[in-house]
């Protein structure tokens, strides 16, 4: 069996490259949802379906024991009502796990008291991040920013724009002595440079790729019921659900090499019952 890491596009690469370098034995499948990204500006019940449908996918189709959402937004969309719903009902010995608790827990560790978020629309109008740092240290205070032009930036290539577009939006911490700054979206890790010269030396970057993969290899220790399960044969096989030419270049810089793209088709999940929400003029 395997372990899956899912994200909605090309950055959770990133983060499957950093788990590959820390527990390089274990077989990895990654799937980007390419062709529904992004997720960052649809709805929270939308996020939940579509990170459904990938969950199952890897589940049933890729054999996968534990699966790590490296998308902050499914994190927040999806991941307790995955856990808590269907994760029992269908695959009551498998795992799946979030990013927001443990990158919470790397932020912390640097007894910082002020502490800046930037992400997708969605995870910040979701205050996820806010709701579980009140449970684990209330007194910690965290500045949330959206910042929404920059997944599609660095998915398109746009690289001569984003000093620019990153000035002005970190902008918005002048006057709030944030000590750190947590990276929470998958893509930003690309840019982490330009935005760590931007806020100086005395802010912190918390970028997911640094602290996660230690949290999995300890979570994995201390589950070796889920552990045992996981074939070593250090494979890593890279599915994305739509596939352009830009994407082999793009998929190549996040990993840091040159890799082999599948596309596959997801299955829908379960038949849903309909949501309808009615339009209104004014
Ligand atoms: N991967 C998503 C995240 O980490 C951002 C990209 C998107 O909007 O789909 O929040």
């Amino acid at each position: 069996m395997k372990i899956g890491v899912f994200d909605s596009g090309l950055g959770g690469l990133i983060m499957t490259r950093a788990i590959h370098d820390t527990l390089p034995e274990y077989d990895l499948v990654y799937l980007g949802d390419t062709l529904h990204l992004p997720y960052g500006s649809r709805s929270a019940e939308a996020v939940y379906n579509l990170t459904e449908t990938a969950v199952d996918y890897l589940f049933s189709q890729q054999d996968c024991q534990l699966i790590i959402i490296a998308c902050n937004t499914a994190s927040a969309s999806a991941l307790r009502r995955l856990q808590q719903n269907y994760l029992p009902n269908r695959y009551p010995d498998r795992r799946i796990l979030g990013v927001i608790v443990p990158t919470l827990e790397a932020a912390i560790e640097s007894s910082h008291t002020s502490i800046g978020l930037i992400g997708t629309e969605n995870i910040i109008s979701s205050n996820v991040y806010q709701e579980e740092l009140e449970k684990i240290n209330p007194e910690i205070k965290i500045h949330a920013l959206a910042t929404p032009l920059l997944v599609p930036l660095i998915e398109n290539e746009g690289y001569k724009y984003i000093q620019s577009v990153c000035e002005d939006y970190l902008k918005l911490f002048e006057g709030r002595n944030i000590q750190s700054l947590i990276l929470g979206c998958t893509h930003y890790p690309i840019i982490k440079d330009i935005i760590s010269d931007i806020l100086g030396q005395d802010v912190q970057i918390i970028s997911q790729p640094e602290s996660i993969p230690a949290k999995l290899k300890d979570y994995l220790n201390r589950h070796p019921e889920h552990k045992s399960k996981i074939s070593k044969n250090g494979d890593i096989k890279f599915l994305l659900t739509d596939i352009t030419k830009g994407y082999s270049k793009t998929a190549a810089k996040a990993f840091g090499k040159d890799i082999d793209l599948i596309k596959i088709e997801l299955q829908k999940a379960d038949l849903k019952t309909d949501i309808q929400v009615q339009a209104q003029v004014g």
